[in-house]
């Protein structure tokens, strides 16, 4: 079977040349800091992880990284940096939906990944079969927008999120103690755009 069209390619090589970008993160990994218990006996997902920006803020925290992301190129950033993480870190490329986990997962993260994926709600259950009981989700993205975010909008499934509906698609998943915050603001030359953090448990 053909692989699927590298959808990051072209921006895989420059990406952690943005500022904007590395901040964003840093705005995101801070707030899981703050806000999560974590722990060096803790292996957690990024999922989406690219060349591993918000990977790289959460690394001295946590025991271990799973970085899955469906784009070889993206991915292959993140290898060039390995070394530099502040604890293991292993790399699966391809959709969450598809991976057979032999294992579950303290937490999830992601950043700026979802309005990639089409089926939300599908997404949602499989954050859930994951984890281990009380395990958490942090999950950073657009709040609605008008589709001006992207220049190219080829693979882009939302125009960012409703807080609302992403709550009740988390609570119907099976999820629990769910919040939602502003973590950052992205400002383009045309528009700012804010950026929520939400939070869970499996319950
Ligand atoms: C906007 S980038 C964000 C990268 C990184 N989290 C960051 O904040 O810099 C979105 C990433 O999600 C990945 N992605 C999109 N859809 C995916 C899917 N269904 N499964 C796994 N990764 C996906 C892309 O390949 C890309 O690396």
């Amino acid at each position: 079977m053909q692989d699927k069209i590298d959808l990051f390619e072209h921006k895989s090589k420059s990406w952690d040349m943005e500022d904007r970008r590395i901040k964003n993160a840093k705005s995101i990994a801070d707030f899981i800091v703050k806000n999560i218990s974590l722990s060096k006996k803790m292996e957690i997902i990024d999922f989406g992880a690219g060349t591993g920006l918000l990977s790289y803020f959460v690394a001295p925290y946590v025991g271990k990284i799973v970085a899955v992301d469906n784009s070889p190129s993206m991915l292959e950033k993140f290898k060039e940096k390995q070394t530099e993480f502040a604890c293991d870190t292993e790399i699966i490329k391809g959709d969450l939906s598809a991976i057979a986990f032999e294992k579950k997962f303290d937490g999830i993260v992601s950043s700026m990944t979802m309005h990639h994926v089409e089926d939300i709600y599908a997404l949602f259950s499989d954050f859930y079969k994951i984890l281990n009981d009380r395990g958490f989700i942090v999950i950073a993205d657009l709040d609605k927008e008008d589709g001006s975010f992207h220049t190219d909008n080829t693979g882009v499934h939302h125009y960012g999120f409703d807080r609302q509906l992403l709550e009740t698609i988390a609570q119907n998943a099976g999820f629990k103690e769910i919040t939602f915050e502003t973590a950052s603001t992205i400002k383009k030359p045309h528009s700012d755009f804010t950026v929520f953090v939400m939070t869970a448990r499996k319950g």
